[in-house]
């Protein structure tokens, strides 16, 4: 089948603001100087670097630009500092007022954020949008899925407490058990949901009674600095910090303080080994970690394959393959290998490509200017060791788009075979038997989620047993996912530590503390509970 050549990359982006409609143009301003330290938010006067968007202006002499958006606040050591004793004063070893907070008054502070912010919307869509290049319509979805991810918690923890409400009365003792907080938590999130996977981490460690600090995703600051005062005005002072700038600078010291009890962290393995390493008292510390993935897609010879290859074509390529769960390697029973490649490869073909305003636009600008390079260094490196690209104009690059490529057949010594592309990148190989995709995920370093498309039940229960001690999610004839929400999302291996969900959250930012007495004394505990804040029963 011959796939028509596609329009030139580079034209795609404007060569002047006025190309730009009207609704999405941005004016630089201040937002990127914003820093929430100890109940203050801040206009920074120190040193700024400016804000990159993910989309260029194509120059007069054919080269591209990333737009700037605005300075943005470098913040040193000292504001990382400043902003762990900030914390520390709010917690206070635990006696501090939102530690000991009542469930009630954490749930309205939480639910006076939502209100707060939602008008918000449109301005956190733009902002996103411009940052890290998503599509405008997925940004707004990203608003709307963390604020009712929001809600959804704070629902969850209410329906937690009514479950711990009874005393439990075993062996001659009745007790209350709760959950109560862990300490000051420095929540990390990544920028491909530089939005939905910071408050994901940070809501349920605040309304668990944690003071937070939160340390903005390389890209996507905009978007949670505007948030700034409304987090200000929701919880007390020193209860929710924000800071940006470069993470080794600032978030070393913090580590190092030993006065962070939780880490939770969503990015690379890399970074979360030194952050653990920076930790004098490591086995203290309390971690939440979503690290890389390599999620498979078998494709069986009996799949049917014009649904698999759709599915496939939206789980490697939404938001252009940033997702940490989206299919990285496709392995296809050698029968049908060459009938999917080509439907691949023609899906792909109608993909469009576009600036993030345009309506229907997938594959858009990346934020990392250098990823569209080293995207393309690993199509080289495959083609090299046999692949071919059989979308046209798969791979080309033009500042910083990148056009999605179907690279297939891919070997093992290619480099695509084993790493996390993180980009538009559909690798395909060929397996002779099914069981070799089990092989193939055993031997990776990661282990987050696996996708099976096929009909027959004898060829496929046996690869879910094998998978569900290989990955932590299988998924069959559908796409790898996070959602929804009340799933838990976590992995094996490289991949994750601790698990996510709105109900498991709740559980990882906090720890089980109970109050015991004889059972002849349960009408005491029961006085105790009208007077004491950690008793009391929420409405
Ligand atoms: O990057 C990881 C995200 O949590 C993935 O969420 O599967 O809903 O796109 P998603």
């Amino acid at each position: 089948m011959d796939l028509a050549a596609p329009p030139s990359l580079g034209s795609l982006f404007p060569s002047s603001f006025d190309e730009i409609p009207l609704p999405f143009r941005h004016t630089p301003d201040d937002t990127g100087k914003t820093l929430l330290i100890d109940g203050q938010v801040i206009s920074w006067n120190g040193p700024v670097q400016p804000t990159r968007s993910a989309v260029c202006l194509r120059q007069a002499d054919g080269t591209f630009s990333q737009i700037d958006l605005g300075p943005q606040a470098l913040a040193s050591a000292a504001e990382g500092r400043a902003a762990v004793a900030a914390a520390s004063r709010a917690w206070k070893g635990g006696r501090g007022d939102w530690a000991r907070a009542s469930v009630t008054a954490r749930i309205e502070a939480v639910r006076k954020f939502v209100r707060v912010s939602l008008p918000l919307r449109e301005k956190v869509a733009k902002a996103l949008m411009w940052e890290v290049g998503k599509p405008y319509a997925d940004s707004l979805v990203e608003f709307d899925r963390t604020f009712k991810y929001i809600e959804e918690t704070a629902d969850a923890l209410l329906e937690l407490e009514r479950r711990a409400a009874k005393n439990a009365v075993t062996g001659g003792f009745a007790a209350r058990i709760r959950r109560s907080p862990l300490g000051v938590a420095l929540c990390m999130g990544p920028y491909n949901y530089a939005l939905n996977e910071v408050f994901t981490l940070v809501i349920p460690a605040v309304i668990m009674g944690n003071p937070v600090i939160i340390k903005t995703p390389r890209y996507g600051v905009l978007a949670n600095a505007l948030l700034a005062p409304a987090l200000n005005e929701s919880f007390p002072p020193g209860v929710v910090a924000l800071l940006t700038g470069n993470g080794p600078e600032v978030v070393g010291p913090m580590m190092e303080s030993g006065k962070i009890d939780v880490l939770a962290f969503i990015g690379s393995h890399k970074t979360a080994s030194i952050l653990l390493r920076q930790h004098p008292k490591p086995y203290r510390l309390r971690t939440v970690l979503g690290m890389g993935a390599k999620n498979p897609a078998v494709v069986l010879k009996d799949a049917d394959l014009d649904t698999a290859a759709k599915e496939i074509v939206a789980g490697a390529l939404t938001f252009n393959g940033q997702r940490c769960t989206a299919l990285k390697h496709i392995l296809v029973e050698e029968p049908v290998a060459a009938a999917l490649t080509e439907r691949l490869a023609a899906l792909v073909a109608r993909l469009p490509v576009a600036m993030p305003w345009v309506e229907g636009a997938v594959i858009t600008p990346l934020p990392d200017g250098g990823h569209p390079g080293y995207l393309a260094g690993l199509v080289r490196d495959a083609v090299a060791k046999g692949s071919r690209v059989p979308n046209p104009g798969g791979g080309e690059t033009a500042g910083t788009l990148f056009r999605p490529a179907v690279v297939s057949p891919v070997a093992k010594e290619a480099l695509l075979f084993s790493v996390e592309q993180f980009g538009p990148v559909v690798p395909v190989t060929p397996i002779a038997d099914p069981f070799d995709a089990v092989d193939i995920v055993d031997q990776s370093d990661f282990g987050q989620q696996a996708a099976i498309f096929g009909k027959d039940p004898k060829v496929i229960a046996p690869l879910v047993d094998h998978f569900a001690n290989l990955v932590c999610r299988t998924n069959v004839n559908t796409q790898c996912r996070r959602g929804p929400d009340s799933f838990p999302f976590t992995g094996r291996k490289d991949s994750a530590a601790g698990t996510l969900s709105i109900d498991d959250a709740l559980r990882v930012f906090s720890i089980r503390s109970l109050v015991a007495t004889p059972q002849k004394e349960e009408a005491f505990l029961e006085e105790l509970t009208g007077m004491s804040s950690f008793l009391s029963r929420p409405e």
